[in-house]
Parts: C-alpha cells; structure tokens; sequence
C-alpha cells in the first residue's frame, strides 16, 4: 500500500468515562496489559502505515511520554537482567515517525481531522480513532485493505463498518448502501442516529477512514452541529453529495471493533483482552466462573 500516514485524534474530553479520564487521557487506559492507544498504533504499523499525526490536547503529554525512547529504564532493566520486562519495550522502536499537535480547542472529530490538514497536504491519508482497537489484541490488517481497496477503485472516502443490533442504531452513523450489501459495498450516504425503523441499514460507523485531501475543503465549509462540535460525518455526507465516491467495510465478525469510549464496552474489552492473555486468561476464566456460579 502507498498510503503510509495516518491521523490518530485522541483531544477529546472522553467525558463519558469520568472521573476515570479527569486527569489521564481514555486514550491511554489499559485494555489488558497494553494502553488503548498502543493497540491502534500497532495495527496501524502492521498495515504499513509509517508516519503517525496525533491531534492531542491538553492532559495528554502520557501519549507523547508512552512513545518515547526511554533510555533510562531500558538501562535499568537491561543491567539487572529483567529481558523479559525489557521486551515489553520493544514497540518503541518501531520504524514509525511520529508527529504531534494540539487541537488547541475540542471542537469536535471533524476539527481535530481539520488540524491534520498542513502536515497531511495533498495525498490521501487514514484517521484512526485512538479509543478503539480492532480486532482481539489489534490482529488486523483493515486499514491495508481499506488503503488498497481505497486506491483500486478510486474512492474519496473508505469507512469500516460494523454490524450494530437494530436497537443501537440511534447511537451511531449508519451507512445508506447503494444496492445489495457485501463485504465492501458502495456507500450512498451515512444517517446520523437514525432511529430503528428509518435506519437504511444496521451498519455503524467503526473508527476507521481513508480519506482523499478533498476531505479537508469540506470540513473547512462543515458548520458545527450538535454539542457545537465540527463532525466528521457531516464533511463526508457532503463530500458524497458532490458526487464523491464511497466505499463501506464490514469488519468481518473476526476483527470486531472494541470502542473503550464508555465504561459498558469498556468493561467488556478488558475482560475479553484479559482472558486471551497467554499467563492470566485461564486463572481469570475460572475466577468468573465461580463468580457467575455464585450468582
Ligand atoms: P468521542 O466522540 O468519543 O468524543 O471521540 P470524546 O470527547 O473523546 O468523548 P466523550 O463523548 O466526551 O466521552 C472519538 C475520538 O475522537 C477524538 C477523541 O479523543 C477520540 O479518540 N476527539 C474527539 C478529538 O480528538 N477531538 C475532539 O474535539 C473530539
């Protein structure tokens, strides 16, 4: 794939998870052993992405800390011999180049993506919402898929979806398919919060884009809409209303999207994460079951 920079904006409040977020971004909680944020910029090597834009914002120098090469601890541990705790640092040498700026008001995701736009210039580039991971550990290589289908085809936008119960449907975007659905459909539109019987589809948007640069033009033009915020699903509706092309994907059931922005899929990521660890999963396993059995 020759797309290889990717937008990652992690300036939001995440209100939805205090007071846990108070004074540490969500973006950095753990889902298991490793922070959320670790697992996107993961996937997003595994899928030859290669410079990685943060939009960052205030209280969040633990993101710009987490990626840094720490020279001290990597002495501390390599001389008193703990190499296993040693390699738990590896990712930091990642062959990636990363770029921060702040958004220095939180006026939304489309503004956010809005400030990435002198870095990003005119070549099509990935935003990945730094809340979510996909797929159990980040084992996916989506984004690639996307990057290539993005550039097959000639798309201006590409956006991953997934499959949503009916009744969840008024919490999301909602892809409006043009014709039958399958694993990569043409995209027509995306309803925001439709409720269940106008919904064109149950398929919600899932934190994964890639985008042409004619993106920025319409986020400049994009009025802010509910709660104030600049959104980002208004600059890609109108983006297809001019006649941009769209692409949807259904994250396959494999490589579901785990959203850490709200304490219920919270809760529900860390115990999935925890009981695929390789040393706790099994112990945890058995605790649950007995806590279950004991109602
Ligand atoms: P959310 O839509 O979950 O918003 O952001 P939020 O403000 O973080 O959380 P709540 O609603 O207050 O609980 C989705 C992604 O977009 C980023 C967030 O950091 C998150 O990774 N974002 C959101 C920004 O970078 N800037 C913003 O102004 C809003």
């Amino acid at each position: 794939m020759s797309i290889d920079i990717a937008v990652v904006p992690v300036a939001g409040h995440g209100t939805r998870l205090l007071p846990a977020t108070k004074s540490q971004p969500k973006e950095m909680l753990p889902v298991g052993r490793k922070p959320v944020v670790q697992y996107v910029v993961e996937e997003l090597a595994h899928s030859g992405i290669r410079r990685l834009l943060f939009i960052t914002g205030a209280s969040k120098t633990s993101i710009e800390n987490h990626f840094d090469i720490d020279d001290r601890l990597i002495t501390y541990l390599r001389e008193s011999g703990r190499e296993e705790e040693l390699a738990q640092l590896d990712f930091e040498r990642r062959d990636i180049e990363y770029f921060y700026t702040r958004q220095r008001r939180q006026l939304g995701l489309g503004h956010a993506v809005l400030c990435a736009r002198s870095l990003v210039g005119q070549q099509p580039f990935v935003v990945a919402l730094g809340d979510s991971i996909i797929g159990i550990n980040a084992k996916s290589d989506i984004v690639q898929r996307m990057a290539d289908e993005f550039e097959r085809s000639k798309a201006d936008l590409v956006v991953a979806f997934e499959e949503v119960p009916p009744s969840d449907v008024v919490r999301y975007g909602i892809a409006k398919p043009r014709g039958a659905v399958s694993d990569i459909f043409e995209l027509e539109d995306v309803v925001e919060k439709p409720a269940a019987n106008e919904a064109p589809s149950t398929l919600a948007v899932a934190a994964r884009y890639v985008f042409s640069p004619a993106i920025f033009d319409e986020l400049v033009e994009t009025k802010p809409g509910k709660g104030g915020e600049i959104q980002l699903t208004d600059a890609m509706r109108s983006l297809l209303k001019k006649g941009g092309k769209g692409i949807g994907f259904r994250l396959p059931a494999t490589e579901p999207r785990f959203d850490i922005g709200n304490y219920e899929s919270y809760y529900q990521s860390f115990v999935e994460f925890a009981l695929a660890d390789p040393d706790y999963g099994p112990g945890l396993k058995a605790h649950l079951q007995k806590l279950l059995a004991n109602g």
